[in-house]
């Protein structure tokens, strides 16, 4: 595993010359250096032009590409192409295009039509993956491997008989037997029973539900099918270039992809950012601190953002002056070492010609785009050697499965309207409101650094997670579980003797039955003592909770549970875990946050007016670095903590109280040390 070590925030783009005559190269090579771009992400999408005939591949165009990189000191994340087979593929393998789950075979036309698990398309990219490890393995200008593009963004799961045979194998690999996967799949029900490996198929198009273990497995299985396929790359490149860091783009919280599997697989992870106008900065927040988190909090790079509006929505509004700044800023201040642009020069004709660019179609270095580009590309080269590096050291944290996230979201009843990703946003919106750092763990992670930990709708509990979750409390922290949690172990077959089964101590409560709304119904929750004292509206969700050493803080108002525990508090070992029946108002959220972080000694980075927002990075040195982060429209003042600061945008020095223009973004050095963080690796 390669330590990823750059020398300055990566700042740049796609940048696709081969689209261009080389004139334009030239120019785009001055626009680069007026931009301060550091590094470019090449031939993502060049395999056609690099193997035009099978077997015959033409490197010429980029050999110059890379040496005009080199030349203008410009390091290459040099893709490796597979992501869009050549057509001529189709013709020859047609069987490595892609089958939708009612059996339609896709086509090529537009770009990933492949099969993961198809062997012509693994045997071919391996192919090219070698050539070019091979042939630019000492290049100067490389510096990164781009693996791939986007797994699963087009085509997260093929149903075709490919895969069936590698289901088989997977399953066989995760079972051994067929009485073990029957067991698991729970298939004595309707007379579902395998007798032999060659009957079991991908869950296809089929008269009622699909089998849930069945269904489960398959996500399982396609994560590990694209891994596979990155895994295949990854190791070529590795035996050719041990000293060069890999990584792909990945997409955020992306179902389809386990991203706690994947990142021991990669050495920095990048992804690609796309928040829309309307897009709350929270939400922006999160996306950040969960890819930060995937890899224990090392620093990670936005590979791709928007510099104005993108072509994919229905209407594709610009962004406002500022916002580009103001998100690229957040990125660094939940820990990212670099900001990158899809795309540097806009397409003049395909799918993406009304895509902006850094360079707009009138190719002018004057226009309000490329002048925003610039001034962030000169501001990253002043802070770089400031922050580059430094970390977040959060005392909270949010679980998140992506098993759990599979198993709730293909639930046999009880509702339809469970959204796992949609309940980890909601608490963490409640943290992020009162400035709190937060990292997005897994559950059976090493909890020892946290104080806090909120652990929303996890329905599936898997090997260790009740005990870890028990070890943490018993050791003095605060835990928060939420509604309809500790239902299922990993093999989705419910924990029998009552729920919350293994979670049952621990919250010293019995959930008799739930009980889930539709959308018509609601209840309140009711809470009589200081400091959440008051009656709030909840939807969703409701439970029948009996208490056995928990305390009630708060109850239902309504219905034939009216009195009966809706928010239970139970002291255990040295800690308190908390439950939460119900899916409360946001304002409950926020207050409950609160007094869970006053409980277990969690302090917010600072306090600010709403709107704006606070994180801190801190270097190896010790010294802290605060990025005060303006959201709204109008200048906003901000107390600073004690001591002086460098305001690093400007180079003044300042203490007390800063204004912050609307929009706006300030960068706050510590003069003196505040200790070194641990993590630091
Ligand atoms: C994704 C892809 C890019 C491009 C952008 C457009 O992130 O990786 O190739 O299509 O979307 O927003
Ligand atoms: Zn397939």
């Amino acid at each position: 595993m390669q330590q990823p070590s750059f020398h300055a925030l990566l700042y740049g783009g796609d940048y696709n010359p081969d689209q261009w005559t080389e004139d334009v190269w030239l120019a785009d090579m001055r626009l680069m250096k007026l931009a301060h771009v550091t590094m470019v992400s090449i031939n993502i999408f060049s395999w056609a032009l690099l193997e035009p005939q099978p077997g015959i591949y033409h490197f010429a165009q980029l050999d110059r590409i890379m040496n005009m990189l080199a030349q203008h000191d410009i390091a290459a994340d040099l893709a490796t192409a597979t992501a869009s087979p050549p057509t001529w593929m189709s013709r020859l393998y047609p069987t490595m295009l892609p089958v939708t789950r009612d059996g339609t075979r896709m086509t090529h036309g537009s770009r990933q039509h492949y099969c993961p698990n198809g062997r012509d398309y693994r045997r071919k990219a391996t192919a090219l993956v070698q050539r070019l490890a091979q042939r630019y393995a000492g290049h100067p200008a490389l510096s990164m491997w781009h693996i791939n593009n986007e797994y699963g963004c087009h085509v997260s799961q093929c149903y075709c008989d490919t895969c069936a045979v590698a289901f088989r194998v997977w399953l066989q690999q995760r079972y051994q037997t067929l009485d073990t996967l029957n067991y698991a799949w729970w298939t004595n029900f309707w007379s579902q029973r395998y007798y032999d490996w060659q009957d079991i198929l991908p869950p296809r198009l089929s008269p009622a539900q699909n089998n849930p273990g069945q269904v489960l497995d398959y996500w399982r299985f396609m994560s590990d099918s694209l891994l596979a396929c990155y895994r295949l790359e990854a190791d070529i490149l590795r035996s050719v270039t041990p000293h060069v860091p890999l990584t792909t783009n990945l997409m955020v919280a992306f179902k389809p992809v386990d991203g706690f599997s994947w990142a021991s697989h990669m050495d920095i992870i990048s992804f690609d950012m796309y928040p829309a106008n309307t897009t709350p900065a929270w939400e922006t927040a999160l996306s950040h601190d969960l890819m930060r988190s995937l890899k224990g909090g090392r620093p990670h790079l936005v590979m791709e953002q928007s510099p104005s509006q993108v072509n994919w929505m229905a209407q594709n509004p610009q962004k406002r002056p500022g916002h580009m700044r103001l998100q690229s800023m957040q990125a660094l201040a939940h820990g990212a070492d670099g900001v990158m642009f899809f795309q540097w020069r806009q397409s003049k004709a395909g799918a993406e010609m009304f895509h902006s660019a850094v360079v707009a179609h009138d190719s002018s270095e004057h226009g309000r785009i490329f002048r925003q580009v610039a001034q962030l590309g000169g501001e990253l080269h002043h802070l770089s050697p400031h922050i580059l590096g430094s970390r977040i050291n959060a005392q909270a944290a949010i679980l998140m499965d992506w098993h759990n996230w599979w198993a709730v979201e293909y639930l046999p009843g009880p509702s339809d309207r469970l959204r796992y990703w949609e309940q980890i946003k909601a608490h963490y919106h409640a943290l992020h409101s009162l400035q709190v750092a937060v990292d997005i763990i897994q559950p059976a992670s090493d909890l020892s650094q946290y104080r806090l930990i909120i652990a929303p709708l996890l329905y599936m509990l898997r090997p260790q997670v009740a005990n870890n979750l028990q070890h943490f409390v018993a050791q003095g922290g605060t835990l928060l579980v939420t509604f309809f949690s500790g239902i299922v172990d990993q093999n989705n077959h419910v924990v029998l003797g009552g729920y919350p089964a293994e979670l049952r101590t621990l919250l010293g409560i019995h959930v008799e039955e739930f009980d889930p709304f539709t959308p018509e119904m609601s209840n309140e929750l009711a809470i009589q003592e200081e400091p959440l004292q008051g009656t709030y509206p909840c939807t969703l969700w409701g439970e029948l909770i009996h208490l056995e050493g928990a305390q009630a803080l708060g109850v239902f108002t309504s219905d034939y549970y009216a009195n009966q525990p809706a928010l239970t508090m139970h002291s255990f070992g040295q800690g308190r875990a908390y439950y939460l029946a119900t899916q409360p108002s946001d304002e409950l959220l926020v207050r409950l946050a609160r007094l869970l972080c006053q409980q277990a000694n969690v302090a917010p980075v600072l306090q600010s007016p709403e709107g704006v927002e606070v994180t801190k990075r801190v270097r190896a040195d010790g010294r802290a670095v605060y990025f005060l982060l303006n959201h709204t429209e109008q200048a906003q003042q901000v107390t600073l903590p004690m001591g002086c600061f460098t305001s690093l945008l400007d180079e003044k020095r300042v203490e007390g109280s800063v204004e912050i223009a609307a929009v706006g973004v300030i960068v706050l050095l510590s003069e003196t040390a505040e200790g070194g963080f641990e993590q630091y690796l």
